[in-house]
């Protein structure tokens, strides 16, 4: 698909500029991804643990993203996951120090993952997708995540709605909690995995049905386009929700930080619940009943 079919002449500059950027960025690295060979695709080094990966193509990707967001911005800043040590305190000072950076300079600020799903993409499971969003003052403004296996580029305008190829799109709210497809995360730290498991025991008898699809970008795009009626997860960066949490609230649904007393989601959130406006508040407080969080 021409790219500029990608975006509504509605909207307005300057944020179609930077969601032309987005688009682009996340293409570049989309084709990266599938075209490397199965040798580029072997793990390279384990982060964290042995469960959190990195392959040769996440920094090849990031390094594309970032090139080609600054051929168009070149003063703007950019966090990549790759240029930060790995860790959720080393995630969360980063964000903190390019978000009191960009709002002391006055510069927008890019918030990148160049593969959200490696573990997916090292094993050939087709979910995973670059993600990239940009922020204003603090807030993301314009957000952009791309499926290269379903060609899906997903995307969002703040105050502007949602778009899946193009063309709009909207959570679609089920009546009860029964009808509803859960998806949550599976993830590689030790105690997200146990809360996970508390979480999965106690939502699997109320739900239709609870998916994990191992990447955190691709289940918050899902959301927004009805595919799933809510997407939780325990630990995540804010690489890894800024450009989904802004594509499901343009779409109508509803992102919370599971540890805030009035839920309000921000990208430092590190344990979000994303919703299609209805299921949210159920999930959340069966959750907490079972014991995942205190508050
Ligand atoms: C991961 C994915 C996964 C989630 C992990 C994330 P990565 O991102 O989003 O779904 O469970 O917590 O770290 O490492 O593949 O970019
Ligand atoms: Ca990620
Ligand atoms: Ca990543």
């Amino acid at each position: 698909m021409p790219r500029s079919s990608l975006v509504s002449d509605a909207l307005v500059p300057p944020y179609q500029s930077l969601l032309q950027t987005a688009i682009k960025s996340a293409h570049t690295a989309g084709s990266i991804m599938t075209s490397a060979t199965s040798i580029d695709k072997e793990v390279s080094v384990t982060k964290v643990n042995k469960k959190d990966l990195l392959t040769k193509i996440d920094p090849m990707c990031e390094a594309a993203i970032k090139s080609t967001i600054l051929e168009s911005f070149p003063d703007h800043l950019i966090l990549g996951e790759e240029s930060v040590e790995p860790g959720a305190s080393a995630s969360s000072d980063a964000l903190s120090s390019y978000l009191s950076e960009s709002e002391s300079l006055n510069k927008p600020l890019w918030i990148i993952d160049p593969i959200d799903g490696t573990t997916n993409y090292v094993h050939d499971l087709r979910y995973s997708s670059p993600s990239i969003a940009c922020s204003i003052n603090g807030s993301i403004v314009v957000a952009c995540i791309y499926d290269p296996y379903a060609n899906e580029t997903f995307t969002a305008i703040k105050n502007s709605g949602a778009c899946l190829n193009g063309k709009p799109i909207h959570v679609k709210p089920e009546t009860c909690l029964e009808d509803s497809v859960i998806a949550m995360g599976a993830p590689p730290g030790k105690l997200s995995a146990e809360k996970s498991i508390i979480g999965f025991e106690a939502l699997l008898p109320k739900v239709r049905t609870i998916r994990m699809l191992g990447s955190a970008a691709l289940m918050l795009s899902w959301v927004a386009t009805g595919r799933l009626n809510c997407y939780w997860e325990w630990d995540l960066s804010s690489w890894d929700v800024a450009a989904g949490g802004l594509i499901v609230e343009e779409a109508g649904g509803r992102m919370r930080g599971l540890m805030m007393d009035d839920g309000r989601f921000e990208v430092g959130e590190r344990r979000i619940l994303a919703d299609d406006g209805r299921c949210g508040e159920e999930v959340r407080r069966i959750l907490k009943e079972s014991g995942v969080f205190l508050k």
